[in-house]
């Protein structure tokens, strides 16, 4: 048999690309092998893929100096920057900046970049109708990333431009799961109006990507973008419903009471809902699920999702009356 091409996956010890490396590492038959990036190799992640077969190699998107060897022989790379690490734009700037040069140097056929749009090109800094934030963004952890695009084009490196999709994995892990009213009812809550938030569970996001990488150069300097539903809140508080077995409603809020919610990045999310509110048809758009399915045919509806993980969204304790 062939030797297998190798994909370098940053961030695989985490949801994005966790899914790419199992994707990759469940296809034994297949033509490409998983070096996982990490900064720390020793970590318990890090070895259960090294146990899965995955080579496990140190890379720090902050510091260039590990990167050479990250990317060595290399036939492809997916990279991502986690900004909720740090809430810094300019820290994922300098990150993107650093791993583009070196896939660069490191002669990568294919990089996958996982990317946001840069909404300034929407909603320019001038325009009042949602705040700027950090003095030059209005959607800082999306901004960031849609302004690193260009750095792989300057640097000419062969990219997909892969935007992604809100995880419904958040309502596990980010906080984003049903809170109790004042009425002691479930509700989950958004400023999205009755617009479709498109949505996917995380593991399908690197599902996609192995699917971008086994159709060759197809997508090579174009951007795609992935949901596995358009779904409402509605329609999401409906299945949460039916699968948690209580009612859970869907609470609408507007942009400016979900800025004001207080806690870490309300305001960069408040602003993401308003420009995923008020550019529905293009956010939607720049998502087809059909185009989606077609990279992963075992994309996940919220449906599909709900009933493996409904039992890990944490549920805030019923309050007694007084
Ligand atoms: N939550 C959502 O709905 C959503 C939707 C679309 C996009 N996003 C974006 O997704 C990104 C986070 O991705 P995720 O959810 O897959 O993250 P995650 O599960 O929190 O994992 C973060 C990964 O990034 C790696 N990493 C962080 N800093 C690194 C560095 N300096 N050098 C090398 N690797 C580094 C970590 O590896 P080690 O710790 O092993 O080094 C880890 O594998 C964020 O930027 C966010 O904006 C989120």
């Amino acid at each position: 048999m062939a030797e297998k091409q190798i994909i370098a996956v940053v961030g695989a010890t985490g949801a994005q690309g966790g899914g790419l490396a199992r994707a990759i590492l469940a296809d034994r038959g297949g033509s490409f092998a998983v070096r996982a990036i990490t900064r720390n190799p020793d970590s318990e992640k890090a070895q259960a893929l090294r146990a899965a077969g995955a080579e496990v190699v140190r890379g720090d998107a902050d510091d260039p100096s590990t990167l050479g060897r990250a990317f060595a022989g290399v036939h492809g790379a997916f990279l991502l920057t986690n900004f909720w690490e740090h809430l810094s734009p300019e820290r994922e700037l300098t990150q993107a900046r650093n791993m583009a040069q070196a896939v660069k140097t490191a002669g990568v056929q294919h990089v996958i970049w996982s990317t946001l749009e840069d909404t300034r090109k929407w909603v320019p800094l001038e325009d009042n109708r949602m705040p700027t934030l950090m003095g030059k963004y209005k959607v800082p952890h999306f901004d960031a990333k849609g302004e690193a695009d260009e750095i792989f084009r300057e640097l000419g490196v062969p990219t997909t431009f892969l935007l992604t999709s809100f995880y419904w994995d958040n309502l596990i892990y980010f906080g984003s799961g049903p809170q109790r009213g004042p009425d002691g009812g479930l509700a989950i809550t958004f400023p999205m109006d009755d617009k479709p938030l498109p949505s996917i569970a995380v593991e399908d996001i690197g599902k996609s990507a192995y699917g971008i990488f086994k159709r060759g150069r197809e997508f090579v300097n174009k951007t795609v973008g992935i949901a596995g539903e358009h779904i409402t809140g509605a329609d999401m508080a409906a299945a949460l419903t039916r699968a948690l077995g209580q009612e859970v409603r869907y609470h609408s809020v507007s942009p400016e009471v979900y800025r004001s919610f207080g806690f870490p990045g309300a305001d960069d999310l408040g602003n993401m809902f308003q420009f995923k509110r008020d550019f529905n048809d293009y956010f939607c758009g720049a998502r087809n699920l059909e185009f989606s399915r077609s990279l992963n045919p075992q994309m996940q509806t919220f449906d599909q999702w709900l009933a493996k993980h409904k039992e890990e969204i944490p549920l805030p304790a019923e309050t007694v009356g007084r």
